[in-house]
């Protein structure tokens, strides 16, 4: 049996962090940083990626700050061809950028639908498309996506929903497909978590989501940070191909 257990391979290691200029991303970019890894703060917002980026290098790492529409494929290449020119490698890629643009079924516009799916489900597929060529020469690597607990459905939200459960397929079906190349696949489902695509649900509603969390209180940035850091760790060797739910208890998935 190994005696080294521990999150030692991520110091030094290169992390890609997309939608990382605010939010959950911003969290788990903070967490890599505070391992010392070498950062990539991606976001299609220019200014919140710069000043993110700004932020965690007085962590005393490396960052990248970089714009890049995930549902546009050939921004997902530049993005990750700019940090292997710049570090030779990447280790890990969370595919975290995501949207929301809720509405009930009779209501939902095309446009409406296309635009959660072009982000959420293309935007996973054309990051870890373009990144896995650069892991599959290294014969390693971790990417670890972003679903939610309202894979499961929720009403007002089939666009979100539908994004998020193709995210947990996906996932599943790469994890398998890459495992051969030493490449882990998982992901991470959050429920309630503070931040500013939360923070824009009504006040009376929000109260009422989190009296329902049988832990009792939202979910920060860094509750789901840390259990990505885990899967992007060694900890995590022998796991691929999974979805972790951290969502205080929530049933729903
Ligand atoms: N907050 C929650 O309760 C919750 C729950 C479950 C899942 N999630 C998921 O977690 C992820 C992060 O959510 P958050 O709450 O931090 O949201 P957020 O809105 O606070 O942050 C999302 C970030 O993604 C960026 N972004 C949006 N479109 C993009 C694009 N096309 N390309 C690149 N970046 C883009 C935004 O500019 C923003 O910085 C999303 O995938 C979201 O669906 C959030």
């Amino acid at each position: 049996m190994s005696t080294k257990y521990g999150l030692e391979n991520l110091k030094d290691a290169v992390v890609v962090v997309t939608g990382s200029g605010r939010g959950i991303g911003r969290g788990i970019a903070e967490c890599f940083a505070a391992q010392g890894s070498k950062v990539v703060i991606t976001d299609i917002d220019h200014a919140t990626a710069a000043a993110t980026a700004a932020e965690i290098a007085q962590m005393g790492v490396e960052t990248l700050a970089m714009d890049c529409d995930v549902s546009k494929y050939e921004q997902a290449e530049a993005l990750m061809n700019k940090a292997v020119e710049k570090w030779g490698k990447i280790d890990v890629l969370v595919n975290n950028a995501g949207i929301t643009q809720d509405g009930l079924f009779l209501r939902m516009k095309p446009e409406q639908w296309q635009k959660v799916i072009d982000i959420n489900l293309t935007g996973t597929y054309n990051c870890a498309h373009a990144v896995v060529n650069h892991m599959r020469k290294a014969r390693k690597g971790a990417i670890i996506n972003i679903s939610s607990i309202a894979a499961g459905g929720n009403p007002g939200q089939a666009n979100y929903s539908a994004s998020k459960a193709g995210v947990l397929g996906f996932t599943y079906a790469l994890g398998k497909e890459l495992a051969p190349m030493g490449i882990r696949v998982n992901a991470v489902a959050p429920g309630f978590i503070k931040t500013p695509m939360t923070d824009k649900i009504p006040d009376k509603i929000r109260e009422q989501m989190i009296a329902a969390i049988p832990l009792k209180r939202a979910g920060e940035p860094d509750d789901i940070a840390k259990v990505i850091l885990f899967l992007a760790s060694d900890l995590a060797g022998y796991v691929t191909a999974q979805c972790v739910h951290v969502n205080g208890g929530l049933a729903g998935l």
